[in-house]
């Protein structure tokens, strides 16, 4: 029987043609994220198809994060696992090429193959666009490394076309941080600030809306200090480029990420008042409540101007939510500093956060102090940490109850006749609802809070944005 086969694909490519598998394994951020598809959409141009098995691989990338504890051990480990594979493969004369990139290949280098034979190619964040050479290097059995920081345009190099996106997205528009913080690899394994230009981001964006997305996450390490060549050559901030693709049709919710408090500027703060797509729920990392801590971590503001930036966003949009980042035990942190963490937790109150035990990050200027804090004391104030913001993400889910949000739907739910869809909050939302809901918004009465998603039914009229917010504050940031 004559199979179908040469239908083209998403990416123009004949099937027949894509006639290797990769499979990519993701650690860490959603900019790895972002970057293992846009390997899938280079390789693809390359005959490579993305496979969930390992097994059936001819190509194993393992997209790598550097930012906490033990990651360099966790690839090293991995690598061991897939070296079996590996000889497995080779013996059976179906070669296997194992590629190492991300950030851990960015900080190791040339170590990781005298450390790990197995491993055939090592590529950075930077370098990624160059991954057809590299493994034409590593089939002719070269060496294969690439970690540089090259001056070219990386996302000029890879394909125009986006595979086919999901209902949300994400798109980088920056790279890179000169913010130097004292605990933090990122601008030794990413490099520095870099902007996409505002046309090359519209170009992505619109390609991503032709393929389905509705709600596009605008990424960056450091993504509010976003400076891109705008119209007539004027460089523009996240503001002006939000504005823009505000004005996109089809495209109804933006978020950005990760920013940092001292680029909250006035314009991108007003943009959170004027432009109704972007959603209220920001992602603001703070890391300490105290000052001498903030101080010695070289994050450049203070707790004071953390909370001025808050209520400036707030009044803003009044139904904006919070989400952070905190470290625990930053050498040097007191019982003092901690409680003062505390503090500004119970002051300003957050819909969500991720907190974390301090770990030296070789080559930081944090890791060689010589007054770290014990691995005890790290544990009991995360502990104590994650349960007081355990207990606000929980008021805050309790207080969406009975409230109608407009929910994105995103995709079928596990229980036939359900979709799954967002709240402005990210919250996940699971509704009885018609396919042909996928991709639009509804408003949604929630009627039930679950530990980790919310339920609700679709209700007929257009919620007015003022009952949109999930909460009311008492002024303290407490939900109620
Ligand atoms: N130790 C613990 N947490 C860290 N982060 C970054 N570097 C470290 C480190 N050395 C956390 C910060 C950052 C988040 C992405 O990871 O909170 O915002
Ligand atoms: Fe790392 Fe963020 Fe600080 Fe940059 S601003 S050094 S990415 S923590």
């Amino acid at each position: 029987m004559e199979r179908r086969c040469d239908r083209p694909t998403a990416y123009g490519v004949p099937a027949r043609i894509l006639s290797r598998k990769v499979f990519i394994t993701t650690y860490g951020c959603q900019m790895n994220v972002y970057d293992s598809d846009r390997m899938t959409d280079l390789l693809a141009a390359h005959g490579y198809a993305r496979t969930a098995a390992a097994e059936d691989a001819d190509l194993i990338i393992l997209n790598t994060c550097h930012i906490r504890e033990k990651a360099v051990e966790k690839v090293y480990s991995e690598v061991g696992r897939l070296r079996h594979l590996k000889e497995a493969r080779a013996a059976g004369g179906r070669p296997l090429i194992l590629a190492v990139g991300g950030c851990v290949a960015q900080a190791e280098g040339e170590e990781m193959r005298r450390r790990a034979p197995a491993i055939d190619i090592v590529f950075g964040p930077q370098t990624y666009h160059r991954l057809p050479a590299l493994i034409a290097a590593a089939r002719g059995g070269s060496a294969a490394l690439d970690t540089e920081f090259p001056a070219a345009d990386k996302f000029g190099a890879l394909p125009k076309e986006r595979m086919a996106s999901g209902v949300t997205a994400f798109l980088t528009v920056q790279e890179g941080c000169d913010r130097f913080c004292t605990f933090c690899v990122v601008p030794y394994t990413r490099g520095a600030e870099a902007s996409r230009s505002v046309a090359a981001v519209l170009a992505e964006a619109r390609r991503l809306v032709a393929r389905g997305a509705r709600e596009i996450t605008l990424l960056g390490q450091n993504v509010n200090a976003y400076r891109g060549t705008g119209r007539g050559g004027r460089r523009v901030g996240l503001g002006a480029l939000i504005r823009e693709l505000a004005e996109m049709p089809g495209l109804v919710r933006l978020r950005y990420t990760t920013s940092h408090p001292a680029d909250m500027g006035d314009d991108l703060i007003a943009a959170h008042r004027e432009v109704a797509e972007l959603m209220p729920f920001l992602h603001l990392p703070v890391q300490s409540g105290s000052d001498r801590v903030l101080a010695a971590m070289n994050r450049r503001h203070t707790v004071a101007d953390y909370r001025r930036t808050v209520d400036a966003l707030r009044s803003a949009r009044p139904d904006l939510a919070l989400s952070s980042d905190f470290i625990v035990g930053f050498p040097g942190e007191t019982a003092a500093d901690f409680a003062a963490t505390l503090a500004l937790v119970e002051a300003i109150g957050f819909a969500q956060a991720f907190s974390f035990k301090y770990s030296a990050r070789p080559g930081t200027p944090a890791a060689t102090r010589s007054d770290q804090v014990p691995e005890g004391e790290k544990a009991a104030r995360l502990q104590a940490l994650q349960s007081l913001l355990r207990a606000q993400q929980a008021a805050f889910n309790r207080a969406t109850c009975g409230r109608v949000v407009p929910v994105l739907f995103e995709r079928p739910g596990r229980r036939a006749g359900q979709l799954v869809g967002r709240s402005p909050y990210l919250q996940p939302v699971h509704v009885e609802a018609a396919p042909a809901l996928l991709g639009t918004v509804a408003p949604t009465a929630i009627e039930v809070v679950g530990a980790n998603s919310l339920g609700g039914r679709l209700v007929e009229a257009a919620a007015p944005r003022a009952q949109t917010g999930p909460v009311d504050q008492d002024g303290r940031g407490q939900y109620r």
